[in-house]
């Protein structure tokens, strides 16, 4: 069963195309970095324009590289949020509007379970599991108890991890994204530079990045010649300990052996790297989708839209995006 994945929740456009969940045909992304580049972080506005210029060519291309029609098409996923509005739209009308004209049936995706179900598209853990969603909008931890029982467990109370490495990366006076720089900067570097805070609210499992994000302000203010390379590393130890540590404490207060990273900072070779370690170390098992799969892409979307299909999960044309869309029901009640 061929399922057409279409994501325009940000700054990407992407449409793919995935048999039975799983298996990946085609993955077309068209990235927005060199327009959002010179801004420090993306434009709504330009973001949406670009979706409208590339949502029919990124689909065709997604189509061309399979050899198949839309009529061979079992469903058309489309992400409805959360994200940027104009840019969901986009997404959102074009799924529709394809859904309608070719009578494909349509479903409606989270963003967040996408990411989640991105590692089914490799080798997924059985029920249940954790997931650490880190990624440009959000910082969450899930218990992943099956299709549509998601718990959020903690979240990040300010600022996205991925947003603290964009913001840092700014700082250092680099462009938009910041995590990949930052990652190949801290290579470079000694964590043990600068002790910047790891901060976690206490009775509770959530986070908050944004006091580390004013601690790299304060110190570049204090040292603007600080080797960059020392504040990228200290600065991403302190990102990689506290989600580690948070990740754990919660495996082990839920029972839960099993562990999926997801959303564009899970590509992050320290964070991989470290919980795979502080893991091994637990006896849990840990699930790491592939470099591609982490940032946005639309087979996490067919993925996730593929197990509402069979569920008989549909959507209909009154379908309007959502820019803000929690996942599941949340420990905090
Ligand atoms: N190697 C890396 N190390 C750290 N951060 C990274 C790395 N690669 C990408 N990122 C960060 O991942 C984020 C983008 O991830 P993703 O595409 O999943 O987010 P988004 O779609 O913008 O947000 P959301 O999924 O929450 O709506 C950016 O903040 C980027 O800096
Ligand atoms: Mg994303």
């Amino acid at each position: 069963m061929l399922i057409l994945g279409i994501d325009t929740s940000c700054d990407d456009t992407a449409a793919s195309v995935v048999e039975d969940g799983s298996r990946i045909i085609s993955n077309v992304v068209s990235s927005q970095n060199e327009i959002h580049k010179k801004h420090g972080g993306i434009v709504p506005e330009l973001a949406s324009r670009r979706h409208l210029e590339m949502i029919l060519p990124v689909v065709d291309e997604a189509l061309a590289r399979t050899g198949m029609q839309l009529g061979d098409i079992s469903a058309i996923a489309v992400t409805r949020g959360p994200g940027l509005i104009g840019s969901l739209l986009v997404g959102v009308c074009f799924a529709k509007a394809l859904s309608f004209i070719h009578r494909i049936p349509l479903v409606s995706v989270n963003h967040i379970e996408g990411h989640i179900f991105s590692i089914f598209l490799e080798s997924g853990p059985e029920f249940p599991f954790l997931a650490l969603v880190v990624s440009g909008g959000h910082t969450s931890i899930y218990r992943i108890d099956g299709f549509r029982e998601y718990v959020e467990i903690g979240r990040t109370r300010d600022d996205a991890a991925g947003e603290a490495y964009d913001k840092v990366a700014k700082l250092l006076g680099f462009g938009y994204p910041g995590g990949p720089v930052i990652d190949a900067l801290a290579a470079d570097g000694n964590p043990g530079a600068i002790a910047f805070p790891r901060k976690v609210i206490q009775g509770s499992f959530d986070f908050s990045f944004s006091g580390l994000k004013t601690s790299v302000l304060t110190h570049l203010k204090k040292y603007p010649h600080s080797k960059k390379e020392d504040v990228a590393a200290s600065f991403q130890s302190a990102v990689v300990e506290i989600l580690s540590k948070r990740l754990m404490e919660v495996a082990k207060a839920e029972g839960i052996k099993r562990i999926v990273l997801s959303g564009g900072v899970s590509a992050n070779s320290s964070l991989r790297s470290y919980v795979k370690q502080k893991a091994l170390d637990e006896g849990i098992e840990v699930y790491l989708p592939s470099l591609n799969l982490c940032t946005d892409n639309a087979a996490m979307i067919a993925a996730a839209g593929y197990v509402h299909f069979i569920n008989g999960d549909m959507a209909d044309f009154t379908l309007n995006p959502q820019a803000y869309m929690p996942l599941g029901g949340s420990a905090h009640g």
